[in-house]
């Protein structure tokens, strides 16, 4: 088959690779239907997640069709159309039977496009089928679906409730890519006050406005004054960091307010600092994570409701083997005006 293979940062190219087979009782292989990028293959490309090895098929994100289960999986057969998640489950361990999945102890977790062969491919072995699957009611478009595997989960757990957004409350995303969009999108639910957007690139804002953000400023500018402004002098109830480098967690420390809440959602690759000597007098929640993807069930009934602006951030549409080209796209956003990119098998 071919597959997108990581080659080492700043390396990867569209391959010819074995199909994958059934390893273990509990795996299924999927036949790639609708594919995505993540921020987060970028900063594998960067070098920013070292566990990474060469050779590795990349991606985290899918929907298709089952083409073979293995013996031991219960729920699934081969013909059923599934939303991959990003997160595999084994069901039996501590964490999984807290529905922590993403802390699972017996080799689930993030480990697809990380630590096996992922899903920008035109199959993929997907292990802990059962609990890694679900399956997708034929009203939910598979361009639609896509941003479950990831983003819309990752967005609402990692940022809106670790977050705790509440009625009323003054929130500040910072970083407007596809995750902070969905998490602006998934933040209203709780009807916040005010929502604020922040980013390098026009376009990202220009989007957040779209998706409902009530104010925009770009990251260069004086997003601290902006803040203390809209707040009384006090900062954010809820300010969520989805961008992954140093200087935006540090912004988010000094735009919280005290008794406030910092989600951190960004992959980062460098140490940030924590200036604990401002920070420890301000009875602050600073929370990190990966994403559990507990919430899928839970999202996939508000996407199939028409609940979730999912239609407003998907932009391109590639063919599977353009895949460099939307890789491309993708991290060039700001100038190709790219949200979330929709690959799907000619
Ligand atoms: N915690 C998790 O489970 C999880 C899951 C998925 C993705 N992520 C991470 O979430 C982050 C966002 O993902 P994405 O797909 O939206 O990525 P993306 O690369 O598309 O978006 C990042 C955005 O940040 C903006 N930006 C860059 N530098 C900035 C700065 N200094 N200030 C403000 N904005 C800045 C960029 O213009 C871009 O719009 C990434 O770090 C990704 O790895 C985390
Ligand atoms: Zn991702
Ligand atoms: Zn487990």
């Amino acid at each position: 088959m071919r597959a997108l293979v990581f080659h080492g940062p700043g390396q990867f190219s569209w391959d010819t690779v074995p199909d994958p087979a059934i390893q273990q009782p509990t795996d299924a292989i999927v036949r790639v239907d609708t594919t995505t990028i993540c921020g987060t293959d970028l900063h594998i490309l960067k070098g920013d997640v070292p566990e990474v090895r060469p050779g590795t098929v990349l991606g985290h994100e899918a929907v298709g069709v089952i083409t073979e289960t293995g013996d031991a999986v219960g729920s699934f057969q081969a013909g059923d159309r599934v939303l991959v998640s990003c997160i595999s489950g084994c069901g039996r361990c501590r964490y999984c039977r807290e529905g922590a999945y993403g802390q699972c102890l017996s080799g689930g977790g993030w480990i697809l496009g990380h630590l096996v062969d992922g899903t920008q491919a035109e199959y993929v072995r997907v292990p802990f089928a059962d609990l890694s699957l679900h399956k997708l009611p034929d009203e939910v478009p598979s361009e639609q679906a896509i941003l479950l595997s990831d983003i819309l989960p990752t967005a609402y757990e990692v940022g809106v409730l670790n977050g705790r957004v509440t009625p009323g409350d003054t929130v500040v995303i910072v970083g407007a890519g596809p995750i902070g969009l969905a998490a602006v999108a998934t933040a209203r639910l709780y009807s916040p006050g005010r929502i604020v957007a922040v980013d390098l690139a026009q376009s990202r804002l220009d989007a957040a406005k779209r998706l409902g953000a009530d104010d925009v400023v770009q990251a260069e500018e004086d997003v601290e004054g902006f803040v203390r402004g809209i707040t009384g002098g006090l900062g954010a109830d809820v300010v969520m960091e989805a961008v992954g480098v140093p200087q935006s967690f540090e912004l988010c420390t000094r735009i919280v307010r005290p008794g406030g809440h910092v989600a951190n959602i960004g992959v980062h690759g460098k140490p940030a600092a924590l200036h604990l000597e401002d920070l420890w007098i301000k009875n602050l929640t600073i929370t990190t994570g990966l994403v559990d993807t507990s919430s899928t069930p839970a999202l996939l009934r508000m996407l199939a409701a028409g609940r979730l602006p999912a239609a407003e951030l998907t932009t391109h549409t590639f063919a599977l083997d353009a895949m460099e080209e939307a890789y491309d796209v993708f991290s060039r956003a700001a100038e190709t005006g790219a949200l979330k990119v929709v690959i799907n098998r000619s």
